[in-house]
């Protein structure tokens, strides 16, 4: 951002120079992110980083195949098209708020509304247009926005995200705060999102295995066995918040739609691939 540095010139004139801070563009950002895992796992595909830790694990990668035959979250899916699908008290359908009657444009979420001046996920998105026609909100983490978010994935699969930061500064704060969000230290643990999927992909964390934060969102939302259903991604958040112990925000709060603007963009050119399961 804008620093002001003082030059003090052989005339002994201190000079008041303001100039900006070689701070990294966000395609700057995502190329050098790109770049350190690859480097990091040279033998792993670019795309198949949006398998998280199957991606990095033989063995975890083969249960994972073997669960592809009767996925579990097949159902919410299903479910999630018939509501998707079916009109509100008012007539019209979901289809009336998004591009494309929201078939296949989960990869453009979340995006940066110029006119609000925030970041709209799907989710979001999802439940304004309930609320725009006269229906109540969902619950954000879990449940029928869920499956309504997952049907709308899986009507995206291969395409590649495509995360748009517009030339204003407001959107460009939005990812400055989701970046920083995602490399500030916090919790008891004082751990940062970086320290885990970062500097340490790939390694055990007790009995969990780290995925990188390259290909994160594309998964969303998922089907843990640990929840035993499916979940949305500041579900996750919320989760990882809590594992080092800080107190998880609120899902959709403006922080995690931030993060959740950052670490997409990350992704920018890997395919969704949700929904699909996680341990
Ligand atoms: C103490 C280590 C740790 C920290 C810190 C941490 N996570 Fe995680 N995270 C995990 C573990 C373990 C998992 C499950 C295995 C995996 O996919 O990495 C996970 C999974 C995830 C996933 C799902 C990945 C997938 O493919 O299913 C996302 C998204 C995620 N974390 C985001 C974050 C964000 C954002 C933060 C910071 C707010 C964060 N994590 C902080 C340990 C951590």
């Amino acid at each position: 951002m804008l620093k002001t540095k003082i030059i003090s010139v052989a005339l002994g004139v201190a000079l008041v120079v303001p100039y900006v801070l070689a701070a990294p563009t966000p395609e700057e950002d995502r190329k050098a992110a790109v770049e350190y895992y690859k480097q990091m796992f040279p033998d792993v595909q670019i795309n198949d980083f949006v398998n998280g830790q199957y991606a990095l694990n033989e063995d975890r990668r083969k249960q994972w195949e073997s669960l592809q035959d009767f996925p579990p979250y097949e159902f919410a899916v299903a479910e999630g098209q018939e509501m998707f699908e079916t009109p509100f008290a008012n007539g019209k359908t979901y289809a009336s708020c998004f591009d494309n009657e929201g078939i296949g444009v989960r990869q453009n979420y979340p995006h940066f509304d110029q006119s609000r001046k925030e970041v709209i996920t799907l989710e979001l998105a999802i439940n304004e247009c309930r609320e725009a026609n006269g229906e109540k909100a969902l619950r954000y983490k879990k449940g029928d926005i869920a499956s309504i978010s997952a049907y709308m994935a899986s009507t995206s699969n291969g395409k590649a995200f495509n995360i748009t930061i517009p030339d204003d500064p407001e959107a460009q704060a939005a990812y400055q705060d989701g970046k920083e969000f995602y490399y500030s230290r916090r919790g008891q643990l004082n751990f940062s999102c970086a320290s885990c999927h970062v500097q340490n992909p790939g390694k055990w964390i007790r009995a969990d295995f780290l995925s990188p934060a390259l290909g994160q969102p594309a998964s969303f939302p998922v089907h843990r066995s640990k929840w035993g259903e499916l979940g949305t991604l500041h579900r996750r958040f919320a989760g990882c918040n809590n594992n080092v112990r800080a107190k998880p925000l609120p899902a959709q709060s403006e922080e995690y739609r931030n993060l959740e603007y950052f670490l997409t963009y990350m992704s920018n050119g890997l395919p969704v691939v949700g929904p699909s399961t996680r341990p």
